[in-house]
């Protein structure tokens, strides 16, 4: 019998507390590696063998995680007490009839699951329910439709995704009508399911963008309490992050808005669990942008920055444990990407990087690197947030993706 929250068991034993990661990349592999920590028994699955997380896990399995009736047989062999969703793309409905039986807990919940993975339901619940401000947005189902949604109020400047995708994929913005027809094409080709619906966004003219870490974690009563880190500021091309940093100066009057819309937003998703707050800041106005109920790709920079990095905040929230989510340095990320198209590649430079004072390095061991996959990321602490920007993009500079012999 598992021995459930607040009395954790010995892995690989009959009384192990499990815990099942449904996406194995790179966060994931970080939240195992925390979990394991806290001596969880962490089983990890993705769509291909070698994934990140699983060369951490105690067990895992390959799978396609859309594939419902493939992804309850493994939850019910398993018999995890946590199923941890990693990425967007998971058959929810089974999440969701999991969790009515009640037997397994989903984190944070099957609904918030369901909400985020598609762009239509976080936004609808953001904007009107919530009464969130958010960009002016529309739907579209083809490009006449796409046309006409932005003819009729949206306007130019403006940006489509697919309502399903992640890291920018699919995502275009146009300056104008002939912009219309290659944007519906690159939308409706790239999204991450077959599907042909859109949203169309207005462009925010933003002066900076953050994550907002929020957590949800137990208080000693057995209530959930709301933290917050501090503002992690980032730069995105084409939709991927590239750098993140933290802390993010902001006004206070654009602060605590943002924690107010952070608090509702989780507070409304519930359960418990770190979350991922995308913001979009220009003098004291702030708008929602989406919401990642999980550890965040620009929160990286946490491994550095935080006492407590999101990993382990989001490990301890979902194990019901205390969190603390203090500063302790300025730090940055900088991605390091694949730049070559191959399997097994090498990192050159190492060293080298490595020579930059407050530098850490973290390489995935993603089985096979693209030019444009996230393979490796550079940490640099520093005394400002500036410094460790431009010192986190010569460590990672520094790091050569090489063929292997
Ligand atoms: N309405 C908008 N106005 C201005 N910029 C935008 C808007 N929507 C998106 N962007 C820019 O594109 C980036 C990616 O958009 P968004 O977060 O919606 O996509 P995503 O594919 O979910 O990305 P990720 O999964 O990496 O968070 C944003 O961080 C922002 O820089
Ligand atoms: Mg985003």
């Amino acid at each position: 019998m598992p021995l459930g929250l607040d009395c954790i068991g010995t892995p690989l034993s009959p009384g192990a507390t499990k815990v099942m990661l449904l996406g194995s990349g790179e966060l994931g592999k970080e939240l195992a590696i925390e979990l394991q920590r806290l001596g969880v028994e962490v089983i990890a699955l993705d769509r291909y063998a070698n994934a990140p997380a699983m060369q951490v896990a105690q067990r895992a399995h390959v799978l396609a995680m859309t594939d419902g009736p493939a992804l309850r047989r493994i939850i019910e062999a398993e018999r995890p007490l946590l199923v941890v969703p990693e990425i967007e793309a998971i058959a929810t409905d089974a999440l969701v009839a999991l969790e009515r039986e009640g037997w397994c807990e989903i984190i944070p919940n099957a609904r918030a699951t369901a909400l985020t993975m598609n762009r239509e339901g976080i936004r609808r619940l953001a904007a009107e329910e919530l009464g969130l401000p958010t960009s002016p947005y529309r739907f579209a189902e083809s490009e006449a439709e796409l046309r006409c949604a932005i003819d009729s109020g949206i306007g130019y400047p403006c940006i489509v995704k697919p309502v399903m995708s992640s890291s920018g994929k699919g995502q275009s913005k146009l300056s104008g009508p002939d912009d219309v027809a290659a944007a519906w094409q690159v939308a409706t080709a790239m999204g991450r399911v077959q599907s042909s619906r859109v949203i169309v966004e207005g462009f925010i003219n933003f002066d900076y963008e953050i994550t907002l870490l929020t957590v949800r974690s137990l208080a000693a009563d057995g209530s959930i309490v709301t933290s917050f880190c501090e503002p992690i500021g980032h730069r995105q091309v084409n939709g991927d992050y590239v750098e993140s940093w933290q802390p993010h100066p902001m006004s206070a009057h654009a602060l605590a808005a943002a924690r107010a819309m952070g608090k509702h937003v989780t507070d409304s998703l519930g359960g418990r669990g770190l979350f991922g707050v995308e913001l979009f800041v220009k003098g004291d106005s702030v708008w929602f942008s989406e919401v990642s109920p999980r550890p965040h790709d620009t929160g990286m920079v946490t491994m550095a920055s935080q006492a407590q990095s999101e990993f382990e905040l989001h490990a301890r929230a979902i194990l019901g444990l205390p969190v603390d989510t203090a500063l302790r340095e300025c730090a940055a990320s900088a991605v390091i990407y694949g730049e070559l198209d191959a399997p097994g590649i090498g990192f050159a430079g190492v060293a080298h990087a490595l020579e930059v004072p407050g530098s850490a390095l973290r390489l995935f061991g993603k089985p096979e690197s693209f030019k444009k996959r996230r393979m490796g990321v550079a940490l640099v602490r520093a005394a400002d947030a500036a410094t460790a920007r431009s010192l986190a993009r010569l460590v990672a500079s520094r790091v050569t993706p090489v063929r292997a012999a």
